[in-house]
């Protein structure tokens, strides 16, 4: 394996939770629907973990936490970037229009977040020792979250866009409702919903 990309597979996917803290106090601003401001503090609350246990992999893999590489600006500055995304659509005074952007800028996040820990979880694989030990455990406590994060922020964007449009919307959406965790799971429940009306 090519450790420096490990290394550095690891302190993006650490940025990259970090903006994700910031994406989520934003977006909470922008949240209109009571469920939706549940699920997405639940979710924020979860980043900050997900924060900690990358902190604590590095420490246990000796990695300075803190260390600047090119690539992890660019994973702060598209974080940044999704958190203006927001504020302008706060700004812009359409409360439905920022909430649908808000949505759109959690999944954008989120797909980001769900792939970086399926490459983490694929690197614990083929690691040994401590370090696989402290990949593995982080692994193990994250995935289901990433999952759910992740298909139930489509569904959120799916329903609340199909809402706007003045189309019938699924609210909350059926991937939160079946608690789906799987790929497979968010297309079947995506399917039902066509079904059911
Ligand atoms: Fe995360
Ligand atoms: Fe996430």
């Amino acid at each position: 394996m090519e450790m420096q990309m490990v290394k550095e597979l690891i302190l993006q996917s650490l940025e990259h939770e970090k903006g994700g803290v910031k994406i989520y106090e934003t977006a909470l601003k922008c949240a209109q629907n009571e469920d939706l401001k549940e699920e997405w503090e639940k979710y924020h609350q979860e980043t900050e973990r997900h924060v900690q246990i990358l902190q604590d992999v590095c420490s246990q893999m000796q990695l300075d936490a803190e260390e600047q590489t090119p690539g992890r600006k660019i994973v702060h500055d598209m974080g940044q970037s999704l958190v203006a995304a927001m504020e302008a659509a706060l700004g812009a005074g359409d409360p439905a229009q920022a909430e649908c952007v808000a949505t759109e800028c959690v999944v954008l996040a989120e797909e980001k977040d769900h792939s970086n820990w399926q490459l983490i979880g694929e690197v614990a694989k083929k690691m040994t020792g401590a370090e696989a030990k402290a990949l593995k455990d982080a692994y193990k406590e994250v995935e289901d979250q990433e999952d759910e994060h992740y298909y139930h922020s489509k569904g959120w964007m799916r329903e609340l866009s199909m809402q706007a449009l003045g189309l019938k919307a699924v609210l909350p959406p059926p991937e939160e409702k079946k608690h789906v965790k799987t790929a497979i799971g968010a297309a079947r429940a995506e399917q039902s919903r066509t079904k059911s009306h």
